[in-house]
């Protein structure tokens, strides 16, 4: 059943709308990951969830209730940011305890849930501590803790980790996923990291302008971005795109220079269609001269330690292959690049929405092999 339920949500900032038509239902206990760029409307979303903002149209539901008129403290939601907000003259045992005490729960209580609590995002050794004694990721752990401890049916975390370093981020990622392992309380997660986002998800949100893109499972949007928007947005280093028109009697896509890419299946669009062809740099493999899917020259080779981003240019655009072998490259060299014909994604040039290919099964039966 659906944990939070928002149907149809549009925000209106004076005459700005900037949020609208967005729908989407999270599962109890479910992790879900708000994922987009700055300013595409995160926080908001979040914030209207929590009741900080009020919603200009349409309807949120928290545990089957309407909750569009309930003040945020009636929702049941604990909210964490990224500043922690921790009051600094109280201790660290004062600050998770702080919620049950202006709740009034009696002192032994309040004691008990706040050792237990403290126990379990690890801060048993700092309850005497003030936040100022504390490491950045101590901290958040505190905010975490001051969370927990209310025991609320969401957690909503507007981009929490960010004010920490790159090792202590992967550290405390972690942590959130373990501790919502352990007591599955239905998580929404704000952040514009899209490795972040793909590594604590169950399901993504993928957010552009103040509208939902795509919603799915991490392998789901990698593997079936449903427009050129998130094929670009997910997967790192980006996806290459080509412009295209489809040739039925060439079973490919014909590129601007007279270049054929193959498909694996043609869609189901007329020919001549103008296309964009997608593909990862990791589904790319650089050939000898004149043996390539296209001819591409060398930009530059960068240096990853397990491998080599060769950053390349077709006509003028540029495009990116990931190879593990060192190639014996230089600036200005001329080489092939082959492309894995079963993973090309093919999207709309006029929609910029996926394109889902077909091909005809044994039984002569039309079978979807690439669902948009
Ligand atoms: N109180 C406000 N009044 C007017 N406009 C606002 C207000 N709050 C947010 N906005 C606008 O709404 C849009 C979405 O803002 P929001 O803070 O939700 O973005 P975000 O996705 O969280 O971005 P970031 O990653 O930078 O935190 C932005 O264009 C912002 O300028
Ligand atoms: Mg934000």
């Amino acid at each position: 059943m659906a944990e939070i339920l928002i149907r149809d949500v549009a925000k209106t900032f004076g005459k700005t709308t900037i949020m609208q038509g967005v729908s989407l239902s999270i599962l109890k206990g479910e992790f879900v990951v708000i994922l987009g760029p700055s300013g595409c409307g995160k926080s908001t979303l979040l914030r209207l969830i929590a009741g900080l903002e009020e919603i200009s149209s349409g309807e949120i539901s928290i545990a089957g209730r309407v909750v569009n008129q309930l003040e945020p403290r009636e929702r049941g939601c604990a909210m964490v940011f990224q500043n922690y907000a921790l009051y600094p003259h109280m201790t660290v045992a004062e600050n998770i305890g702080y919620a049950l005490k202006v709740a009034g729960t009696p002192k032994a209580e309040r004691n008990a849930r706040v050792a237990a609590t403290a126990k379990s995002v690890g801060l048993s050794d700092f309850l005497d501590r003030k936040p100022g004694q504390l490491s950045g990721g101590q901290r958040q752990r505190v905010a975490m803790a001051r969370a927990i401890i209310r025991e609320p049916k969401v957690f909503l975390f507007d981009e929490p980790l960010s004010n920490l370093d790159a090792k202590l981020r992967v550290q405390m990622r972690h942590e959130i996923r373990r501790i919502h392992n352990r007591i599955k309380a239905t998580s929404v997660f704000v952040t514009h990291d899209q490795h972040e986002g793909m590594t604590l998800a169950d399901r993504l949100v993928v957010m552009n302008k103040g509208t939902i893109e795509q919603v799915g499972t991490p392998q789901e949007i990698y593997d079936h971005p449903a427009s050129l928007y998130v094929a670009g947005f997910i997967g790192s280093p980006a996806m290459n795109f080509l412009p295209g028109q489809l040739s039925a009697a060439r079973r490919g896509v014909l590129l601007e220079n007279g270049s054929l890419v193959p498909l694996a299946q043609m869609p189901d669009l007329a020919d001549g269609h103008m296309v964009q062809i997608g593909v990862r740099p990791e589904h790319t493999t650089l050939a000898a001269r004149g043996s390539g899917t296209i001819e591409v020259r060398v930009d530059m080779i960068e240096e990853l330690g397990s491998g080599r981003l060769c950053n390349l240019l077709f006509e003028d655009i540029p495009l990116c292959a990931l190879t593990e072998a060192r190639p014996e490259l230089a600036a200005g060299d001329a080489v092939g690049l082959l492309f894995d014909p079963g993973q090309i994604h093919l999207f709309d040039s006029a929609t910029e929405k996926r394109v889902a290919t077909r091909r005809v099964t044994a039984s002569g039966r039309q079978m979807q092999a690439n669902p948009a």
